[in-house]
């Protein structure tokens, strides 16, 4: 699995995901969402370098360019709910694209989590781009086993997961669990997991940051 962290490089973003850090700012709701959607908007572009693309002629009011443009089908997907606001700015960069939706949640134990999928409403993906948005990428558990239930409706020619913040644990277990290759892009890979298997330093809950806590 190829790894990018976009965060290496200093750009705005980083303004952004401090901005969704911080423990006073992020309490404004809108502000949270508005800065998960600027980073979706971000990484689409990156993702975007990386698709194939064909010459197509355009006609111009006063002549004719030859211009390369996207050649894939793109499907989005994302595992509700944190995703939602992170998936809104890959829609508006890749405005032709499908999406799909897992739902999906965390069951913790003691020791350890499981994930439990109730609900999966996705286009085919045979031949198609998939790109899997999931704003935290903590154990990696809910991400392999979308991968797994995503296989079902065909295999996709390109893989691309899309995290704002990714532990090193999470990283790992993908890194033996998937089984496809994919590539995983993210603004930043943080320190560990704590023992409820919140990314730390994180930024806290994403979806009750986004939403309003459950
Ligand atoms: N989901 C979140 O919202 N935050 C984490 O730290 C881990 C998973």
């Amino acid at each position: 699995m190829t790894v990018y962290n976009l965060g290496k490089q200093n750009s705005v973003a980083n303004q952004f995901l401090a901005e969704l850090r911080d423990v006073n700012i992020q309490k404004d709701r809108l502000r949270f969402r508005h800065n998960l959607l600027r980073l979706g908007q971000i990484m689409a572009y990156e993702i975007s370098q990386k698709l194939t693309y064909r010459p197509t002629d355009i006609k111009t009011p006063l002549g004719k360019k030859l211009m390369h443009l996207p050649a894939t089908d793109i499907v989005l997907v994302t595992i509700m709910r944190a995703g939602l606001p992170f998936l809104e700015g890959f829609q508006r960069v890749f405005d032709k694209a499908e999406t799909g939706f897992i739902s999906s949640y965390r069951v913790e134990g003691n020791s350890k989590i499981t994930i439990q999928t109730d609900y999966l409403a996705t286009p085919r993906l045979e031949g198609k781009t998939v790109i899997l948005v999931d704003t935290m990428l903590a154990t990696g558990r809910s991400v392999a086993d979308a991968i797994t239930s995503l296989l079902s409706r065909g295999k996709p020619s390109q893989v691309h997961l899309a995290s704002v913040i990714a532990a090193p644990e999470g990283i790992d277990y993908l890194k033996k669990n998937i089984k496809l290759p994919a590539t995983l892009w993210t603004f930043s890979i943080d320190e560990k997991l704590n023992s409820r298997f919140y990314i730390v330093p994180g930024l806290g809950d994403a979806g009750d940051l986004s939403f309003g806590p459950k």
